[in-house]
């Protein structure tokens, strides 16, 4: 009798130990693709004349390391890879454009090159960036200055899709299709 209570005990604990590790691992998933935050800005793609316009106006090369700050689907910094031969980094709150850009990575051969992180740009150290591209608002590009400022080397240039950045004087602008560029290198400190 005194056997049988034991092997009954064990049984129980056994179970609950099994159940224990699987809602532990059901919930990893979640945990990783959490959202972080509503996005600043709705995803609309820039279209792929405008990207190439805005690598080429930055004279994008193998050496650069392109940061696309609000990635969407990750055209931007593929686009820099593929055709530039530039490593590139995208960054964006939005777990699914997170997710659509690493498909596009692999379609396009560049995994090697580019990498995606699900965060908030203005959370993220951007530092290492020798190119910024932005497609945001005028509101957010304003905020965004100072860090650009703070982080970015001099000589870092900036790209943004049809956005200006307050009263700092864009070096060169471009109108492709219809869609207005603005350039800016980061002065000396
Ligand atoms: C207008 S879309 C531009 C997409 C891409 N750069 C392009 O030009 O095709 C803006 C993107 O910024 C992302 N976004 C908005 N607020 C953000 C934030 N605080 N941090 C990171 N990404 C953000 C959105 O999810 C959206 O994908």
């Amino acid at each position: 009798m005194q056997r049988l209570r034991k092997v009954v005990t064990l049984a129980v604990c056994l179970c609950l130990l099994v159940l224990y590790a699987d809602s532990s691992t059901a919930q990893a998933p979640a945990q990783a693709t959490a959202k972080l935050r509503d996005p600043d800005v709705i995803y609309v793609p820039t279209p792929p004349a405008v990207v190439e316009a805005m690598l080429n106006v930055a004279g994008v090369g193998k050496t650069d390391i392109v940061y696309d700050l609000g990635s969407g689907d990750g055209r931007i910094p593929i686009t820099a890879a593929q055709k530039f031969g530039a490593r590139g980094i995208g960054i964006d709150i939005n777990p699914e454009r997170i997710k659509e850009a690493n498909e596009n990575a692999v379609k396009a051969g560049v995994t090697d090159k580019v990498k995606f992180m699900n965060a908030d740009l203005f959370e993220t150290n951007i530092s290492e960036a020798t190119v910024v591209t932005l497609y945001l608002l005028p509101t957010l590009n304003e905020k965004l200055r100072p860090k650009l400022m703070k982080e970015l080397k001099p000589g870092t240039r900036i790209v943004s899709h049809a956005f200006r950045m307050g009263d700092w004087e864009p070096e060169k602008t471009l109108n492709v299709e219809g869609r207005e560029i603005f350039y800016w290198t980061i002065p000396k400190k």
